[in-house]
C-alpha cells in the first residue's frame, strides 16, 4: 500500500507556486498546511491554487506541531536559519529554497 506524503509550505509568495505545482504532478502527495508570516497570505494561496482542506498557520511553529512528513521551505533567505532549524527539530524532511547560511548550526539556540 502505498503511503501519501504530508506535505507543508512555509511562506507563500512566488516560488511556492511552483512548489505546488510541482507536488501536484506527483502521485500520493498532498498539501495540508501552508504558513505565512503575513496574515491572511496563507489562506489567499490556498484559495487560488485549490488546496482543498489545508489549514492555513500565520506562525510557521504551529505547522510544525502537525503531523508532516516534510515541509518546502519557501521564505526569504533570512529566515531560512530559523524555520529550518525549527522543522528539523520538529522531526520533519526540509526541501529548503536556496542555502541556509554558513555556520548556521553555531547559531542555533
Ligand atoms: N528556485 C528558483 O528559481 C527561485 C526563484 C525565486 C526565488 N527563489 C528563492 O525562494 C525563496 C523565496 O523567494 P520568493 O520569490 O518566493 O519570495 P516572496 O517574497 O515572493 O515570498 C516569500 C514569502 O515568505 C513569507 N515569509 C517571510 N518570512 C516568513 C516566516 N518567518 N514564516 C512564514 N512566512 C514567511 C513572506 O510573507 C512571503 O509571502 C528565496 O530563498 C529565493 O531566493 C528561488
Amino acid at each position: 500500500m502505498t503511503k501519501t506524503l504530508r506535505i507543508g509550505i512555509i511562506g507563500s509568495g512566488g516560488i511556492a507556486g511552483s512548489h505546488v505545482a510541482a507536488y501536484k504532478e506527483l502521485p500520493d502527495v498532498e498539501i495540508v498546511a501552508v504558513a505565512d508570516i503575513v496574515p491572511g497570505k496563507a489562506e489567499q494561496f490556498i484559495e487560488r491554487h485549490g488546496l482543498a482542506g489545508a489549514r492555513a498557520f500565520a506562525d510557521h511553529r504551529k505547522l510544525l506541531e502537525l503531523d508532516l512528513d516534510g515541509v518546502s521551505i519557501c521564505t526569504p533567505n533570512v529566515s531560512h536559519h530559523r524555520t529550518t532549524v525549527d522543522a528539523l527539530r520538529a522531526g520533519k524532511q526540509v526541501l529548503l529554497e536556496n542555502r541556509c547560511p554558513l555556520r548556521w548550526p553555531r547559531r542555533s539556540k
